[in-house]
């Protein structure tokens, strides 16, 4: 994968941080890339780069205006964000969870048997790898104490004005409740 950073495109990429959107940096040829060839590695490098992307994201808003701008920001532009990795890379990039809060984001019967097999490695200690199978590569999501101001326990890590902001976005919301340390998810990449 050749990523080609012009002076153009960091100008970009600065006025976009003053936008307060942070954007993947711009890479080129990444079709020519035939699919069947992309190394676990390289998987592992645009899945890290998503969660990265996510993640000082919801920093970056956490600063400026608090859990409840973060929420309202995540509301808007975590599909975006998710996307524009996919578009990038020229592949399905997603998160999807057996507790989602966006109904999109419902994991599917592989997925969902994945998560139950990741869990039960993380209470056993174990390390949790990834999987590759013939159509897709996953890795999974486990929850950090930032994690909780939205996705705790309303109350005691989830402010009661952040609490009442999802119910109000997400009304079938079930990713509350969160410990540290628990498998939240999964990112996805569909790579046939
Ligand atoms: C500022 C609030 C906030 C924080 C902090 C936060 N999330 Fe979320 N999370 C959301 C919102 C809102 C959505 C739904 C986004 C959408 O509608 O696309 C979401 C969705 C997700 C999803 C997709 C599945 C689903 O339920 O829809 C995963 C996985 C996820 N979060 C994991 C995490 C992890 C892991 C952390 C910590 C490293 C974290 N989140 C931190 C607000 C947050």
């Amino acid at each position: 994968m050749i990523k080609v950073l012009t002076v153009g495109s960091i100008a970009l990429l600065f006025t976009q941080c003053t936008n307060k959107i942070v954007q993947p940096e711009v890479s080129v040829n990444n079709m020519a890339v035939a699919k069947q060839t992309i190394s676990s590695d390289s998987l592992h490098a645009f899945a890290t780069e998503t969660k990265k992307l996510l993640m000082k994201n919801v920093g970056e808003q956490m600063k400026i205006g608090g859990p409840e701008s973060a929420l309202e920001f995540c509301n808007i532009q975590a599909m975006p964000l998710t996307k524009s990795m996919s578009d990038k890379h020229g592949l399905v990039i997603s998160r999807v969870s057996d507790k989602r809060r966006n109904p999109k984001n419902i994991a599917n019967s592989e997925e969902l048997k994945l998560i139950e097999q990741y869990k039960k490695q993380l209470l056993a200690g174990e390390l949790l790898k990834p999987v590759r199978t013939e159509t897709h590569y996953y890795e999974p999501l486990v929850t950090n104490a930032m994690c909780l101001q939205c996705h705790g326990e309303p109350g005691k890590n989830v402010q009661p004005k952040v609490a009442a902001k999802i119910a109000d976005l997400y009304p079938n919301d079930l990713a509350m409740d969160y410990q540290e340390n628990e498998v939240r998810g999964l990112i996805s990449i569909k790579t046939n």
